[in-house]
């Protein structure tokens, strides 16, 4: 069985106390309220990881993610951070492709397949990202592309790598706009990657996978999305920054 998760993007939001208080309330409702086995993750910006862990302790079901990671271990990089200082502190998951880090950064198919091995050399979870901006839905060509976005950065992987990588679909007209995917088109676009999947490592590695979506993601329209047979979770982005909403979206699952 895939593991259900629901994973928060806090982007860059937040000053060190505020994010502080945010973890505070996310675990005490986290305890109280969530049952079952959904896995909850927050990726924070790298200054807060370590002040966020030491909040949730070692016994919190909550996990800490970042948001990015550098395709080099170590060198004359100013402003980056590698994987391996990640898993230095502890940190489990890491965003790797988000739409936001192609738009503004350049980043493509080339580079993320470079960071997803790093990342992955060092023992971290890629929560790897894909989706298309609207004019390419327009021209009905989002198929094609999201599938593209994950062989340019993923089909490289063996078997016991790909096992490894939590993919994320956000298709970017429906992040930070307020306009969610239906949940007809999340579920058509998670099967259409589960199967794209299944192609080149098989029906058991694909089914194994699991695959989250993001893009305005709420506490009202998230248990809708979440019954889909192919959606395993979601990537959360401005709802996140909401203790009460995050929670009540990962009550949803
Ligand atoms: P929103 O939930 O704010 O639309 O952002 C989604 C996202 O980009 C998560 O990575």
């Amino acid at each position: 069985m895939r593991s259900k998760i629901v994973a928060g993007n806090w982007k860059m939001n937040k000053t060190l106390d505020e994010a502080k208080a945010l973890t505070s309330e996310i675990m005490g409702m986290v305890a109280d309220e969530v049952k079952g086995d959904v896995k909850v993750v927050l990726c924070t910006p790298f200054p807060y990881l370590i002040p966020v862990k030491n909040i949730l302790g070692t016994s919190s079901r909550i996990a800490v993610g970042a948001q990015n990671a550098s395709e080099h271990e170590a060198g004359a990089y100013t402003g980056e951070v590698s994987s391996v200082m990640l898993k230095s502190m502890d940190v489990p998951y890491v965003i790797l492709g988000h739409s936001e880090r192609r738009q503004y950064f350049g980043e493509d198919g080339k580079l993320l397949a470079k960071k997803v091995d790093v990342a992955l050399k060092h023992g971290l979870i890629p929560i790897f990202c894909c989706g298309e901006p609207l004019e390419v839905r327009e021209r009905n060509e989002h198929e094609a592309l999201v599938c593209r976005q994950i062989e340019e950065a993923l089909f490289h992987l063996n078997e016991e790598s790909l096992k490894k990588i939590v993919i994320a679909y956000e298709p970017v007209w429906a992040i930070g706009t307020g306009k969610t995917a239906s949940s007809q088109q999340a579920q058509d676009m998670h099967a259409v990657i589960r199967k794209h999947l299944a192609g080149k490592y098989g029906q058991a590695v694909a089914d194994s996978i699991s695959i989250l979506y993001g893009g305005s993601v709420n506490a009202a329209n998230a248990k809708e999305l979440f019954a889909c047979a192919d959606v395993d979770g979601g990537l959360v982005g401005g709802a996140s920054l909401k203790s009460r909403e995050f929670v009540e979206i990962i009550k949803s699952i």
